[in-house]
């Protein structure tokens, strides 16, 4: 059979962004990028058996050390962020929250200056309902307390869940919470859950609401430990695109969950295909992976400064799914440097078919949509190859194993790296 894949009919779309108002706290003008304990640490509470791997004080300092010290943070990752399962059961006698007090002997506010210390960010777990999902104390009825607590501990960035809550109060509710933590003066991120819970009880989310109120929320499931969850939230993305893209941009974020790069369900190829497609998405790099034990090839997909340049474009674009047929499917992002009117992008082509050997894919790059004349600076950014200066009527050919992705970025010629290129422009 055949393996080389012609692309004849790419559907060129306009990116839009809509031009309403959004939340206005200056924070992450980029998306945010740090570690969050949940996808592979779970609820482990078992200190007495497990203390290397139960939420405590002990894994969040751990893993703070070792953003520091294996380059995660010099790469971009500030965030330290706590899960559920923090809390102990009750509030104490005069309502306040209490974290658990054998797995966080320190407290919050000690862990929190711990982080500090670093040079790191802080970022703690609540739910907006009666309980967290894990059946911890919830917010409702004490979000005065907890939001002046949070800022007394020098929180940075809280995730509120929506369980054990009603979706329809969910605009009200995350709104006025959002308000109650500006009115603490401490800038804090605020990451909303609401939109996936009214989804899930068919009520139409308002983004127009939720941009306005959250910096980032989630759309969608939660990631799980394999290929099958990682590509539900691929296709959900590129399905619901027309919705949710327009209303991401520098503040308010779509957040298709964590990175699971390095833990046991992805094979290489298929974590490169995760983070290229974040990558495009504009999401948050959140990466949940034991840090002592991430082998060195997961630990370098996540290290890859180009594709992280891509995710952290200033101009904060969600990329979209231009192509999807008989298992190929090519992704792209506009991104820095624009020229004129002509955007550079970053272009991932995907392979979700599962022949057991390679497709080639070919493409020119006006089907692509990249039609400057002056032409396009083209690189590989998980290979080393260069390509040099193409045209809009060049032809490119990659080959992308299975599960696996080619990602390559075009930046819109602009310098005169390569001083020749004009006579190639005219004899195009
Ligand atoms: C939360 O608790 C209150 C008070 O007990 C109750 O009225 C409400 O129905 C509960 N909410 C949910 C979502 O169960
Ligand atoms: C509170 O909201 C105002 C208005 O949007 C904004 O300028 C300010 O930075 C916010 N403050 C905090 C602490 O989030
Ligand atoms: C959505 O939220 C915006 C901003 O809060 C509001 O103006 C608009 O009326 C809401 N739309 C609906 C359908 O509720």
């Amino acid at each position: 059979m055949n393996q080389c894949i012609s692309i004849f009919y790419i559907t060129v779309i306009v990116f839009v962004t809509e031009y309403t108002k959004a939340l206005e706290n200056g924070l992450v003008r980029t998306p945010p990028m740090g570690w969050l304990s949940w996808e592979r640490f779970r609820c482990n509470t078992d200190c007495k058996n497990d203390p290397d791997n139960c939420i405590s004080e002990r894994l969040f300092q751990v893993m703070a050390d070792l953003l520091i010290t294996e380059g995660y943070a010099a790469a971009g990752y500030e965030y330290v962020n706590v899960d559920d399962c923090w809390l102990e059961k009750h509030r104490s006698p005069n309502g306040q929250l209490i974290a658990d007090r054998s797995r966080f002997p320190s407290g919050m506010r000690a862990l929190s200056d711990y982080i500090h210390s670093k040079g790191l960010k802080f970022g703690i777990y609540e739910d907006y309902g009666n309980y967290t999902c894990a059946g911890y104390p919830g917010i409702i009825g004490h979000q005065y307390e907890d939001a002046r607590l949070f800022a007394d501990w020098k929180v940075d960035y809280v995730k509120l869940d929506g369980c054990y809550a009603f979706p329809h109060e969910m605009e009200k509710g995350y709104s006025e919470f959002q308000d109650i933590l500006n009115k603490t003066g401490r800038p804090m991120v605020f990451s909303c859950s609401w939109p996936v819970y009214q989804i899930y009880a068919g009520i139409r989310p308002n983004y127009t609401s939720i941009k306005e109120n959250c910096n980032l929320w989630r759309n969608y499931d939660d990631v799980q430990d394999s290929w099958v969850s990682v590509e539900s939230i691929i296709d959900y993305y590129g399905n619901n695109q027309d919705l949710i893209a327009p209303n991401s941009g520098p503040g308010h974020w779509n957040d298709p969950d964590m990175l699971i790069v390095g833990n046991f369900g992805l094979s290489y190829d298929q974590a490169k295909t995760q983070f290229a497609i974040w990558s495009i998405l504009a999401a948050p790099l959140l990466m949940s992976v034991d840090l002592r034990t991430i082998r060195p090839e997961f630990k370098e997909i996540l290290l890859n400064r180009k594709i992280i340049a891509v995710d952290q474009d200033p101009l904060g674009i969600q990329g979209r799914r231009i192509y999807k047929h008989r298992g190929i499917e090519i992704w792209s992002r506009p991104i820095n440097p624009i020229v004129g009117t002509f955007y550079s992008y970053a272009i991932a082509f995907v392979n979700r078919r599962a022949d057991g050997t390679p497709s080639d894919i070919s493409v020119t790059l006006k089907e692509l949509g990249l039609i400057s004349l002056n032409g396009y600076v083209v690189e590989d950014l998980y290979e080393n190859v260069d390509y040099g200066i193409l045209y809009p009527s060049t032809k490119i050919k990659v080959k992308v194993n299975p599960s696996g992705v080619v990602m390559l970025k075009a930046e819109v010629y602009v310098d005169a790296k390569y001083p020749n290129s004009y006579k190639y422009v005219f004899s195009l």
